[in-house]
């Protein structure tokens, strides 16, 4: 049995967290919640019982074997540490330490033994994106190896967490979802004014700029899938480019994939193996169009269209789509906790 802490637990990933170790029974002795100032005494029903939120302070994680951090990056900066030191194991969700060559950086389905070379207690969990899209592609890469990925993203405002959700949800009110005003709101400046989230309406709109520009015009969001699908399958060679959207989807991101690889594949090939690998449901043989929606609230990932590149004899084209809190968070998490306990 393991006494388990979640740090961020009244969040959405946090939420789905708590929801996925009980509908995986995970051996949990004692289950001990955490959140900012504002909820603290915040009672979560759980199946292990009533849980107060509490708030992080010197010595909580005392008596933990697992700590799970769903906080953003500075928290989790500040706090996993703590927790590694007080002897949990820490599986942690932010971004913070995905790159540190002392942290693994885990997708159960691609490199589950990286799990137990974690010299600093700490684990990371990939990106939402980069989860969803390695879970599909690493068992082709096993068998053709992947030269070069162009990908463009379509992600869910929940990926943003509780605020992108509200952000949408307000401009979907205000205008009732279907309203002129949405249709045509570049026609009528300051009908639609933008968020705290996004610098744009997200309601009725597609946004081509996910996180923050960094280095040469590519965004952060960009950046981490480029740089943690190459860690998560140890080839610094492998070639990528990514251009990163946010559309008006509340939870389930997706993406349009063309793969290159360095042995030809053809589609059968590429189904067969795809229908046989775990994390993945192909829709209606690999030719169907699954939407984030039929994605969203599923374990597997979804892939579909599936077609050989005519561009590139070899290459495949695909989309791909899954629900970012569950495996492209929470169920990731949990999948690696379960690897560490076993
Ligand atoms: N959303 C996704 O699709 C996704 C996917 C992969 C990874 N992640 C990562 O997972 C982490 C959580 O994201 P999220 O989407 O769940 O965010 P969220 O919905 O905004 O939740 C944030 C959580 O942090 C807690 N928190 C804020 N300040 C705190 C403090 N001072 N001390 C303790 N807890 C504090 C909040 O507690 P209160 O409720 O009390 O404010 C809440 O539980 C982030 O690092 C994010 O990058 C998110």
């Amino acid at each position: 049995m393991t006494a388990v802490g979640v740090i961020g637990a009244t969040g959405l990933v946090g939420g789905e967290m708590l929801r996925i170790l009980e509908e995986r029974n995970f051996p949990v002795s004692q289950l001990r919640a955490y959140a900012s100032p504002r909820s603290e005494g915040r009672v979560l029903a759980t199946k292990w019982g009533d849980v107060a939120c509490e708030v992080l302070r010197d010595g909580c994680f005392d008596g933990l074997d697992l700590v799970i951090v769903d906080v953003d990056d500075p928290l989790a900066l500040e706090w996993a540490p703590h927790a590694a030191a007080a002897g949990a194991t820490v599986v942690d969700n932010s971004a913070a330490f995905r790159m540190d060559p002392d942290v693994p950086l885990v997708v159960p389905e691609a490199n589950p033994h990286d799990v137990h070379n974690a010299p600093k207690g700490i684990i990371s969990c990939p990106n939402c994106t980069t989860i969803v899209l390695v879970t599909a592609l690493a068992p082709l890469h096993r068998e053709f190896g992947i030269e070069r990925l162009v990908v463009a993203t379509y992600q869910s405002v929940s990926g943003a967490g509780k605020p992108g959700m509200e952000e949408l949800s307000e401009q979907w009110t205000k205008f009732d979802g279907g309203a002129e005003q949405l249709r045509r709101a570049a026609a009528t400046p300051g009908v639609i004014e933008p968020g705290e989230v996004w610098d744009r309406p997200i309601a009725g709109n597609a946004i081509p700029l996910a996180g923050s520009v960094k280095e040469h015009g590519y965004t952060s969001e960009e950046l981490k899938l480029v740089r943690e699908t190459r860690k998560i399958l140890h080839d610094e060679s492998l070639r990528i480019t990514a251009t990163n959207a946010r559309v008006p989807v509340y939870v389930g991101h997706s993406m349009a994939v063309n793969i290159e690889f360095r042995r030809p594949a053809a589609k059968a090939a590429v189904v067969e193996l795809l229908a046989a690998a775990p994390g993945v449901a192909l829709a209606d043989g690999g030719d169907g169009h699954p939407s984030a929606l039929e994605g969203a609230g599923i374990d597997p990932v979804l892939v579909g269209r599936v077609r050989e590149d005519q561009s590139n004899p070899g290459g495949i084209d695909c989309w791909v789509t899954g629900d970012n809190l569950r495996k492209g968070a929470a169920l990731n998490a949990v999948q690696i906790a379960e690897l560490v306990i076993r």
